[in-house]
């Protein structure tokens, strides 16, 4: 494990870079800023390295950025309803950062915060952070301390397990929200990756993004991933859905139970010849295909990220869980742990 020092925050902590390799020459960077994953080098059909993740060249643009590019997302990944939520008979009122919701944690979610970083070499490289988030941040109830490892294998997984506590009863819901661009040349969409997701159905939302608390099931639909298909294929299709999301933005919700870890989702790209396998224990996966990058984010290289440069697939709970009782529930009551385990695995074809 080597570290570096990255950057400085505006009120002088370091933040450090922590880079992990294994013994394919798969690499992977890591800053203790939001936990955020900056550089993840796989190799393309013919071994070629090439960066498949969306970021900045420096912390600057981690600190100012509005994408969540590589962060890990929290209290709550996805949308609140109006930032409300009752929980014991008592109402909350989070910070609403999206316009009249509550998106990503608020206005300084887990992506903005300074992380404690423990790098340990076990038989794989692994690093693990550790950020303990207040009583009151943003509004959520209970002091909480949420731990994440990112674990790199010889297979080339990045393993990424979570485990959270909380001191009065609240509600937890991370994700790991990195911007996939399998190509590697971040001047070309991802139109062209060609998805799979496990699953027969999604959560339908409304105008706002939030669930309308249906299941609805994807037959018929431009949402029915459950052969692979590129993603541009039906992205412009006339559906209410698309019309909401300006795109894919939406939950799936994958086959099988929640809580053993199950594949999920396998993105490819047909020119690199890379495919990454998405394996988790969430209840749902968001797939969003990177609609609102508008060219206003200068990434790495001073490349001005177009729209649908980058995909997601955030691994978590259902948006809007905690007003919508007939969904997985997110509350973690103190005694219990809160634990997540998700993979990202690299091959290719
Ligand atoms: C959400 C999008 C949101 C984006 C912010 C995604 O997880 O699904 O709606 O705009 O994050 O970068």
């Amino acid at each position: 494990m080597k570290t570096t020092v990255f950057g400085k925050l505006p009120d002088g902590r370091e933040v450090h870079r922590y880079l992990m390799a294994n013994k394919a020459g798969v690499r992977v960077e890591i800053i203790d800023y939001g936990a955020t994953i900056t550089s993840l080098r796989v190799p393309d059909r013919n071994g070629k390295m090439d960066d498949v993740v969306l970021g900045y060249d420096s912390l600057e643009g981690y600190v100012q950025g509005t994408a969540y590019f590589g962060a890990i997302v929290g209290r709550y990944g996805n949308r609140i309803a109006k930032g409300k939520f009752q929980l014991d008979g008592k109402e909350y009122q989070l910070t609403v950062n999206d316009g009249e919701n509550h998106l990503h944690g608020g206005r300084t979610g887990f992506n903005k915060v300074l992380w404690d970083a423990n790098p340990a070499v076990s038989s794989e490289p692994s690093l693990e952070m550790q950020y303990v988030s207040r009583e009151g941040e943003e509004g959520y109830p209970g002091t909480v301390t949420l731990k994440v490892r990112y674990e790199l294998t010889d297979a080339n997984e990045l393993r990424i397990e979570y485990e959270g506590a909380t001191e009065r009863p609240t509600i937890l819901n991370p994700t790991q929200h990195s911007y996939f661009n399998l190509s590697g040349d971040f001047t070309k969409t991802i139109l062209g990756h060609q998805l799979m997701i496990e699953s027969d159905s999604i959560t339908p939302v409304d105008q706002g993004l939030i669930p309308t608390g249906q299941i609805l099931n994807v037959e018929n639909t431009p949402l029915d991933f459950r052969v692979p298909t590129a993603i541009g294929a039906r992205i412009e299709d006339p559906d209410p859905q698309l019309a909401f999301g300006k795109g894919y933005d939406h939950n799936w919700v994958p086959r099988g139970a929640a809580g053993k870890v199950r594949k999920a989702a396998e993105l490819f790209d047909p020119a690199s010849g890379r495919l990454m396998t998405v394996l988790t224990d969430q209840p749902g996966i968001q797939f969003y295909s990177g609609n609102f990058l508008d060219g206003s984010a200068k990434g790495k290289g001073g490349i001005a990220y177009q729209r649908r440069t980058g995909l997601c697939l955030e691994a978590q709970a259902f948006p809007d869980t905690p007003n919508k009782p007939q969904f997985p529930s997110v509350t973690l009551r103190p005694g219990q742990v809160y634990r997540q385990t998700t993979i990202y695995r690299f091959s290719t074809r």
